[in-house]
């Protein structure tokens, strides 16, 4: 139930929400009123039975095997109870095509996804796309209990960095944008690597890595998000080359990369996390000079702009 709140609240202020309300809240409404808020039948917002018969189709169709009897029966047995009937029978007739599995292999959801979206015309300020980017801080800082105000943090220190370097009002909101987005690609790594409570084995590091890579991945499908994906996505490469994921090093660098690398290490290392307290300033300085002696990051970025942060509360 509290995912459904916690969803719900989220997209609260999504700019591009429209007009529907609760549409996340009650998705696990079922029709025959055994739901988490006890609403039944007509109650249930239209779209959000929808979105609860596909949430139940994509926890059990399997990319390979798809499940598709599994499925369908599940389906028609729980026709009017968990499902309306009416959607029931609309999934079925749409599922009884060979065009709707092909759809959902790996290789053609995307182009499917394409031509069924309404295109948006709608033309969005960089504020705008900041203010949406804030839904994704959310999901991606609970994801992990142990980061869970992570990219929120780095947001703040990102904007006074902006500041002290004079970045321009589209430049500003721009950093703003990778800096939520930075951490993007943990969505694709699995809670049990995220939350493990004890340290990560050579594989799981490995998984853990590639979250940037991800996070590159999903940025490099934006238009005019050049920019920011590559600023957003190398917050863990070094100067020296030994970085990850693609080892690049300083020539390859902007500044803005280097910053966000930078305030990343200086944000991880001065939160809470449940199981230690946040280092001093004094303490997380020293070692980020100790980094920047060994080449890993930005000297003068080091030097010029982190003591900066000495008297904020983090
Ligand atoms: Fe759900
Ligand atoms: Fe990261
Ligand atoms: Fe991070």
């Amino acid at each position: 139930k509290e995912h459904c709140i916690f969803g719900e609240n989220n997209i609260k202020d999504y700019p591009l929400a429209g007009k529907n309300k609760n549409i996340v809240k009650y998705h696990h409404e079922n029709w025959d009123r055994s739901g988490f808020f006890g609403l039944k039948e007509d109650e249930i917002p239209l779209l959000a039975q929808i979105i609860g018969l596909a949430d139940f189709v994509d926890n059990v169709y399997h990319f390979e095997k798809e499940r598709k009897k599994e499925i369908k029966d599940f389906i028609i047995s729980n026709k009017g109870k968990r499902f309306s009937p009416q959607i029931a029978e609309a999934f079925l007739k749409v599922a009884s095509h060979q065009k709707f599995w092909l759809d959902l292999k790996n290789e053609f959801i995307w182009i499917a996804l394409k031509s069924h979206a309404v295109p948006n015309i709608k033309q969005l300020t960089w504020k705008e796309i900041f203010s949406i980017t804030k839904v994704f801080v959310s999901i991606i800082d609970s994801k992990s209990r142990f980061t869970g105000r992570h990219s929120s943090g780095l947001i703040e220190k990102t904007k006074i960095a902006c500041d002290f370097y004079n970045f321009d009002e589209t430049t500003t909101q721009k950093m703003l944008i990778a800096a939520s987005l930075h951490d993007l690609g943990k969505l694709a790594v699995s809670s049990d690597i995220l939350e493990k409570p004890a340290k990560l084995n050579a594989a799981e590091i490995n998984v853990m890595k590639a979250h940037t890579y991800y996070t590159k991945i999903a940025l490099s499908q934006i238009e005019h998000f050049d920019e920011i994906k590559n600023w957003s996505a190398n917050h863990h490469e070094k100067l020296n080359g030994n970085g990850y994921p693609e080892g690049l090093a300083a020539d390859r660098l902007c500044f803005n990369s280097r910053l966000l690398a930078c305030l990343d290490i200086f944000q991880a290392l001065t939160e809470n996390r449940p199981y230690r307290k946040g280092m001093k300033f004094e303490d997380a300085f020293a070692i980020m000079k100790k980094l920047a002696k060994q080449n890993d990051i930005d000297a003068e970025i080091v030097n010029g702009f982190i003591p900066q942060l000495k008297n904020i509360a983090f």
